[in-house]
């Protein structure tokens, strides 16, 4: 028999209800044993002793506190050329990035289970022609804007304790895509346990590992906290956070009408909408609740406000979350004002998850129905904290066709399909032939971000002659790679 555990932990764990740990202590011996004290000392086992009387005993979300209303989002229309105010907007926002008032925030933490591809989402090859992957197309988007701008625009990669070797060692290997690596920082969010469904136990994914997972998108704000990235932001004259989410390859980097609208509205924290394409789709929704701007998740809108039509036959709430957002560095410092960053007044929520765990018997379990929450907090739910928010839709062909699941909506599918078509339309607009398949749908392309990122620089970038038979990637200089 081994000897006896670190009381002070067998007794905080006892107190916790969390026995079988000190059990799990006492099977171990040597290295395994360190390895998991080390990481049952980290627990943080008052808060989640609150999580699991919240959500496992009392079991359930709570829900929507407040009448639910439409958001006010500043709608398309108002944001194409010739509008003086989305013209102000556009200049505004572009003056902040020259001015290098803003930083880059890419969230990459998750697990991606939904797509069921092994490692960082980041990783995942969805270019249609050369097989680039989101990470390589993001930076490249990352890199024109501080070309165009001659701004310093550094970029932070928000990663978890289950990516974040893997994550940096991508960009090292890949050189950092062509980035200064100086400008390239990764802080890494924190995690919790996944615990027991029935009875709130906290799992071992192994003899000798706790069963933890990524603490939601909402721990970026203790992470940027805690890794000092405020401070060097702060240093660095950063006065604006520019958040968006690795899986959508449209995605329009330090958006200027948001950034403009942002700033000119005095705005803590903004978002981006696209409209709904219908009642149930999973999208989160910015709207009002109990008078403050907030997102409702698809799964707390309830049916008869997502089927809501007004007199044209929108949907009242059409405005969904796209999960890219502006907010104030000031704003996150006192959110994070609390000890050790903690206190962001962020609500949890409870995800039921399968989860393998080690049984009583030592015997990995691998469950085939639910058997565990995880708790989460999410980054839109700083919203309701804020004094002032802008909110600005923006048109979902050219800004959104995200990679989620592994086939139909929002698969690599789509989003090989929705960038295809706008990229035609910006190569058609400037004169050039593009050749369609038989179904209508236009060939497989690429246009290199660093080349052009939208229709009009493509149309002054375009090389002279250029046709399109075949599947083509436009590199960075406008030099086509094609595949017949
Ligand atoms: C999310 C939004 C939804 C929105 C939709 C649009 C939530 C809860 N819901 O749904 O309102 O309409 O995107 O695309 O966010 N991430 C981390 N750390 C984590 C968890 C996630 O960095 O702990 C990152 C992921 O890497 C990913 C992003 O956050 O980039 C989205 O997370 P995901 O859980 O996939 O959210 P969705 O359910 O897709």
């Amino acid at each position: 028999m081994s000897t006896a555990v670190d009381r002070e932990l067998a007794e905080r764990l006892d107190a916790a209800g969390q026995s079988h740990l000190v059990r799990a202590l006492e099977a171990l011996d040597g290295d395994s044993r360190a390895t998991l004290g080390a990481q049952l000392r980290e627990l943080d086992l008052d808060l989640i002793g609150r999580l699991i009387d919240r959500f496992v005993i009392e079991s359930g979300e709570p829900p929507v506190e407040g009448a639910i209303e439409p958001g006010d989002a500043i709608p398309l229309a108002q944001g194409r050329a010739g509008h003086v105010e989305a013209q102000l907007a556009r200049e505004a926002g572009d003056r902040l990035v020259a001015e290098g008032k803003v930083a880059l925030v890419l969230l990459a933490g998750g697990q991606g289970t939904r797509l069921g591809f092994a490692g960082p989402k980041g990783e995942f090859p969805f270019a249609p022609v050369t097989g680039r992957t989101l990470f390589d197309h993001l930076t490249a988007k990352v890199a024109a804007i501080r070309a165009r701008h001659g701004a310093h625009l550094p970029l932070y990669v928000l990663t978890s304790p289950v990516n974040d070797d893997e994550t940096r060692r991508d960009f090292r290997e890949r050189g950092y895509f062509g980035l200064d690596p100086a400008t390239v920082r990764f802080v890494v969010q924190g995690t919790l346990p996944a615990v027991d469904l029935d009875s709130g136990r906290i799992l071992l994914e192994a003899p000798d590992r706790l069963a933890l997972s990524p603490d939601g998108h909402g721990g970026l704000l203790p992470a940027l906290r805690r890794s000092g990235a405020l401070d060097q932001m702060a240093g660095e004259g950063v006065e604006t956070i520019f958040t968006f989410q690795v899986d959508n390859p449209l995605v329009r980097v330090a958006k200027p009408e948001l950034l403009g609208h942002h700033v000119l509205a005095g705005a803590d924290m903004s978002s981006v909408v696209v409209r709904k394409r219908w009642p149930g789709e999973r999208m989160g929704v910015v709207a009002r609740v109990g008078g403050r701007t907030a997102v409702v998740e698809y799964s707390d809108l309830p049916d008869a406000l997502a089927e809501q039509r007004d007199a044209d036959g929108e949907l009242v709430f059409w405005g969904g979350s796209i999960a890219v957002h502006a907010i104030q560095r000031a704003f996150v410092e006192r959110l994070t004002a609390g000890p050790a960053g903690d206190g962001t007044g962020l609500p949890f929520h409870r995800a039921v998850k399968r989860v393998p765990h080690v049984g009583p018997d030592g015997v990995l379990v691998q469950p085939d129905a639910p058997n565990a929450v995880k708790f989460e907090t999410f980054l839109f739910d700083a919203l309701p904290l804020a004094e002032r928010t802008a909110t600005v839709e923006a048109a979902r062909a050219e800004e959104f066709s995200p990679v989620k699941n592994a086939a139909g909506d929002d698969s690599p599918e789509s989003a090989r399909r929705d960038p295809n078509r706008l990229y035609a339309g910006w190569l058609e607009a400037a004169g050039v032939h593009v050749a369609h398949a038989e179904d209508g749908e236009p060939v497989d392309l690429e246009i290199d971000p660093r080349l052009a990122d939208d229709a009009d620089t493509l149309a002054e970038r375009i090389p002279q002659g250029l046709a399109i038979d075949g599947p083509t990637a436009l590199g960075p200089d406008g030099e086509p790679i094609t595949f017949r």
